[in-house]
């Protein structure tokens, strides 16, 4: 038995697949299937968990801890009791409540599960959770893409439609866009995008302050930085964005709100579904970003759209639903169970994995961001980042580039994995370096390193290196902090293949030019022609590139003339 789980950032749900070969969502606190992520952490240590820890958030806020999904992949701790825990160790005691009931549900033992995870959780965040797992004593089968299993949901009990397929998943922390097509039981994801800061939790910090704001205008502060009157503050405001979603008002009731000095304040206070549509807005217009991105990756446009999943539970929301009309030029509709499809999805996937489920479906997922390595220019100090791994590629996917040593006798170069959009590792964030120690001496470029990204089913990366004197090394890149975001102080990067411009086609043309701006290069002067020699070593790093990629000749005949001009510059 392998079961499905969706570890929420709000909630959290169990699935396996019944003798009818259908996902069954397990029932957890008497018939609900979906329980509230929060742990509590008794006097004794031993923890508590759904909605025996939720009402311990008003009187013990400080050994209760909620939405701690949101806290994977930054490294931090979390203290109850004067003990540390990190995300990781609190989430394990969510998942192993969820097993726990299935156990006695099923009446049999569980060990083996599919976890969720926000597609566009990046790699220590899905470390994190399948570490999660394993501190439950799980084997962690699969990690899934939750708006995938949405998917997947759906092409189950739609085995032979052909369509172009949007899921929009807002859930309590994040927010997932991903387009995918199905095809007779083929789930084909083409890109996925995303925000790991966005959800429903954002909308009731946004009530939340419109209070606070509000009673500190009527001179009567509410006392938000006691933790009760804070957790209070919020539970209330999900309770009135909930209430929004049905009514046209709500009024916001809390009577006795009591400051450090014990003085009581009273919140009376009516909020309209336009107030809290003014103060959601711009956050929901925000994610036509990403539908944006993912359409335009996928390479399809909004008229290709045959059909818009909703998922998660802020999809419930009137204003999402209409921005999403507005947005899409269609109609969404709730085809799945917003709460439910995700764990369903999880239960289908652990069906086809332990072969339970014999449907001929067939799923493909991709990587939703670019990942790349840290190298230098060939001139120059500055360091970029070589893509090795674009963004949506469809996975597992592997990926080997060569480079070269960027100085004479280097012996060791930095292998490092930045995982992002941008150019610069700056832009990007560092997922591991590690070394590459005792190269062969000798001039630069004469050292070949062969440089492996390798991503897997549960978007998880391994990255080799190997020398052509056959030293090697490699990582799976390891879970650390966020404040370890700074590079490790390691000797030198390895430049691209730029060198290898002599042997491209056509490079004849340009050897007499580019060797006397070299040796020119090496007898100026910085205290004279810093700025020249600067532009020039950037004109030959382009130049050498065009002719190694084969720009055309009217480009490369310009950069030639740029590198004759800044020639005749040099003092
Ligand atoms: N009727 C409703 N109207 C508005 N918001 C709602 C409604 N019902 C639930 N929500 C919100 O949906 C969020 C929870 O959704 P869901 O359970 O899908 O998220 P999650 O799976 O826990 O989070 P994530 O997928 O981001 O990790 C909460 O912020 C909750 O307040
Ligand atoms: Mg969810």
């Amino acid at each position: 038995m392998i079961v499905g789980i969706d570890l929420g950032t709000s909630t959290s749900e169990i699935a396996y697949i019944n003798s009818q070969g259908q996902p069954e969502p397990i029932p957890i606190e008497g018939e609900s299937f979906i329980m509230p992520s929060v742990v509590y952490i008794n006097k004794d240590g031993t923890p508590e968990v759904g909605t025996a820890a939720q009402e311990k958030l008003l009187p013990e806020p400080e050994s209760t801890f909620q939405e701690v999904k949101r806290m994977f992949g930054q490294g931090k701790k979390l203290t109850a009791r004067g003990k540390e825990y990190t995300p990781a160790k609190i989430s394990s005691f969510i998942l192993s409540h969820l097993v726990k009931r299935a156990e006695e549900y099923l009446g049999e033992k569980v060990d083996r599960a599919v976890i969720t995870v926000p597609a566009y959780f990046n790699d220590k965040q899905r470390k994190e959770t399948i570490e999660a797992g394993e501190l439950a004593g799980l084997k962690v089968e699969r990690i899934l893409n939750e708006p995938t299993a949405a998917a997947l949901e759906y092409g189950l009990a739609n085995m032979m439609s052909t369509k172009n397929v949007l899921v929009y998943d807002l859930g309590g922390g994040t927010l997932d866009v991903t387009v995918l097509e199905l095809f007779e039981g083929v789930v084909d994801v083409k890109s996925s995008c995303g925000n790991n800061a966005l959800g429903g939790k954002d909308f009731d910090e946004l009530i939340m302050k419109h209070l606070v704001k509000t009673y500190a205008d009527k001179r009567k502060p509410i006392p938000i930085t006691e933790p009760r009157v804070a957790n209070n503050l919020k539970l209330e405001a999900e309770i009135c964005k909930k209430a929004l979603s049905e009514a046209e008002t709500y009024k916001v009731l809390m009577p006795f709100l009591k400051d450090r000095h014990g003085k009581t304040i009273s919140v009376d206070e009516t909020i309209t579904r336009k107030d809290f549509e003014k103060l959601i807005g711009s956050l929901v217009s925000s994610t036509s970003e990403q539908i944006k991105t993912a359409l335009g990756d996928a390479g399809l446009e909004k008229k290709d759209i045959d059909l818009v999943l909703l998922v998660g539970g802020s999809t419930r929301i009137p204003l999402v639903k209409a921005f999403l009309k507005e947005e899409l030029e269609f109609e969404p509709e709730t085809f799945v169970d917003p709460d439910l499809a995700v764990v369903k999805g999880a239960a289908i996937e652990a069906g086809i994995i332990s072969g339970v489920l014999n449907e001929d479906i067939v799923l493909s997922d991709v990587c939703p961001y670019t990942l790349s390595t840290e190298v230098l220019e060939s001139y120059g100090s500055m360091t970029y980042c070589d893509t090795l791994i674009p963004r949506n590629t469809t996975i597992p996917a592997k990926q080997t580039k060569t480079y070269q040593t960027a100085h004479d006798n280097q012996v060791i170069v930095r292998i490092s994995a930045y995982q992002g959009e941008g150019e610069f590792p700056a832009e990007n964030y560092l997922l591991g370096a590690f070394e590459l120690n005792g190269l062969p001496p000798g001039p630069r470029g004469s050292v070949d390193v062969d440089v492996t990204f390798e991503y897997d089913l549960n978007g998880v990366l391994k990255v080799y290196a190997k020398a052509s004197n056959g030293i090697d090394n490699q990582m799976t890149v390891s879970v650390v902090g966020q404040d370890d975001k700074e590079s490790p102080d390691v000797p030198d990067v390895i430049e691209s293949k730029i060198n290898d411009w002599k042997k491209a086609p056509g490079a004849d043309k340009y050897k007499s030019i580019i060797n006397r701006a070299e040796a020119r290069l090496s007898e100026a002067s910085d205290e004279d022609d810093g700025e020249i020699i600067t532009e020039l070593r950037s004109a030959m790093e382009d130049l050498k590139l065009g002719i190694l990629e084969q720009w055309d000749n009217k480009e490369l005949e310009s950069l030639k003339a740029e590198v004759l001009d800044l020639i005749s510059d040099l003092s």
